[in-house]
């Protein structure tokens, strides 16, 4: 009997939300805890506005946009991400290339670009992908979907130590704006928006350290399997 697409690819936990909800932390931890490969999608839409801003490139130019995520130089070493050889960890996670890689996404010639390259990190023994279209798009058929929230004031302020921690200069108030702005985009868009799959379980980590997250996503996949 043919086994389903889905039994013989390794297992997915997708793991979806807004920005700075705490989905890489939370999705590394568990990668961790599990043994698991990471996919952190986010970071793919980040280098391309990368590349689009250093190489010129204006962001609403779809297909020139859409053409460098194609062939986007990217590669992931020992928790640093380079760009054509070089690392740009910290340029990613600027304000300016969180605003970029939000307009880029947009455009759906972009996410079809990244498609295979996202697919491609489905190795045994599983892997944790965090996004905002893991369950939706990306991982259909994964094992287990969760959706990270948190509130909006909280989130902001997560990302204002996160960057401070970096040496990067920020404003909670404009960091705040920025994140609903963003959310506002990344939900309305009409190619793979921000959603809760209906099958997905919700976990809000407004009140909940990191550690209690990861423990209740591994509970979770453990019930699942
Ligand atoms: O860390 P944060 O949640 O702020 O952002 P991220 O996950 O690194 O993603 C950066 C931007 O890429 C988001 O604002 C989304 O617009 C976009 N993105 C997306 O469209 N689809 C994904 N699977 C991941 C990120």
């Amino acid at each position: 009997m043919a086994a389903s697409r889905s039994q013989s690819l390794a297992p997915v936990i997708a793991i979806d939300g807004p920005s700075a909800s705490g989905k890489g932390t939370v999705a590394q931890g568990v990668a961790a805890a599990l043994g698991f490969h990471y996919l952190d999608s986010g970071a793919l839409y980040r280098l391309v506005a990368l590349a689009a801003m250093r190489a010129g490139t204006p962001l609403d130019a779809e297909r020139a946009v859409a053409a460098l995520a194609e062939s986007l130089p990217a590669s992931f070493r020992n928790g640093e991400t380079l760009l054509g050889g070089v690392v740009v960890t910290d340029d990613l996670r600027t304000e300016a290339c969180s605003a970029a890689a939000s307009k880029v996404a947009a455009f759906p010639a972009v996410r079809t670009a990244l498609l295979a390259r996202q697919r491609a990190f489905r190795q045994p023994p599983g892997l944790v992908a965090d996004g905002r279209d893991m369950g939706s798009v990306v991982f259909p058929d994964a094992g287990l979907k969760v959706f990270l929230t948190a509130g909006a004031e909280v989130r902001a302020e997560r990302r204002y130590k996160q960057l401070i921690d970096k040496g990067i200069p920020a404003n909670i108030d404009a960091l705040l704006l920025d994140l609903r702005e963003r959310d506002a985009r990344d939900a309305s868009r009409p190619v793979a928006p921000l959603v809760r799959c209906p099958d997905a379980r919700l976990l809000d980590t407004t009140g909940i350290t990191v550690a209690e997250a990861v423990a209740t996503v591994v509970a979770w996949y453990r019930e699942a399997a």
